[in-house]
Order: C-alpha cells, then structure tokens, then sequence
C-alpha cells in the first residue's frame, strides 16, 4: 500500500452472489473499523455474468445478517479494467484462480491475483467451499473463513502502509 494512496481489493468467486460479496461485506467492516475506508476501497465480482444484477443469494444474505453484515452488492462478471483498475485480486478457490490467470491481460495483473486462504490467520483450508449447493453449515463456514482470512489480509494491508 503506497504511502497516502488509495488500495483496491477486488475479491472475486464463481457467481458473485455467495463468497466474493460475504468477502467484500467482511472486509469493508474491518475497513471500516480500522479508521481505513478512505485508503482502502473493496469490491467483488465473478467469473461468471450468469447472476449479473442480481443481489446476493438470499441464504448468504440471511446468515451474513446473523452476524451483523448487510451484503448489499450486485452481481457483476470480471472485466479486463479490473486487472488494471485494481492492486490485489483475490480468487476463493482454485478454479477462480485459474479462470482468473485465463483472463488476465497481462504478466502484472497475474502477480495481482492471489488466493483468499493466502491470508488465513487460523483456519487450515486451502480454499473457500463453494456453498451454493451446501445446507446451512457451508454458509456459516464460508464466514467463519472469510472473517479469518479478511483479519489476516487487513494485518498484511496495514505492513505494506
Ligand atoms: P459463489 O457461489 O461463487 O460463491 O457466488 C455460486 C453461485 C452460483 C453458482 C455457483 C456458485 N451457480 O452455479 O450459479
């Protein structure tokens, strides 16, 4: 993070309706608390436009409020701007990042893409479980790692300030 410049997060999942808006929702609250909002700006998106204007699914929406986050984002696809537009890009699992390399422009926007579990501070798993087809349980997981990973990504954040 450059020193007085503006950081962008650009958290990204398969549809943008379940993973990549609970991480954005997470991560602008961290933000938000840290005094940081106007360093550090946060957004998502997904590799695919299937879900494009849409809300978050409402079984992410309802479990995220159970712990105080409104996920008010709408569902976009990944543009080519965005490799450029953005610092860090942040993929939930392997399939995400390996769609995301696909489409980067360029050498320097693949260095951007990185691995939301990169960033855990507590939990051993090496990616976000896609929950879509999950019960209630894989919502809550999804949280209970994001919340880990969002901490561990804010901490290594505030070292590049
Ligand atoms: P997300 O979950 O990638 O976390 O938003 C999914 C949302 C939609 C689909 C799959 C996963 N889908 O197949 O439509």
């Amino acid at each position: 993070m450059e020193k007085k410049g503006i950081y962008k997060v650009l958290f990204v999942c398969l549809g943008n309706i379940c993973r990549s808006p609970s991480a954005e929702a997470v991560m602008k609250k961290l933000v938000r608390e840290a005094g940081l909002d106007e360093r550090i700006k946060v957004d998502s998106a997904g590799i695919i436009g299937y879900h494009e204007g849409e809300r978050a699914d409402p079984r992410m929406r309802a479990h995220a409020a159970r712990r105080g986050y409104r996920l008010d984002s709408i569902s976009r696809p990944v543009r080519t701007e965005d490799f450029y537009d953005f610092d860090l890009i942040i993929g939930m699992d392997d399939r995400n990042i390996d769609d995301l390399k696909r489409k980067a422009p360029d050498l320097a926007s693949v260095e951007k893409i990185h691995r939301m579990t990169e960033y855990s501070r507590n939990k051993l798993y090496d990616h976000i479980p896609d929950p879509y087809y999950s019960g209630a349980e894989g919502f809550e997981l999804v949280l209970d790692l994001l919340e880990d990973a969002c901490g561990g990504l804010l901490e290594c954040l505030l070292i590049l300030k």
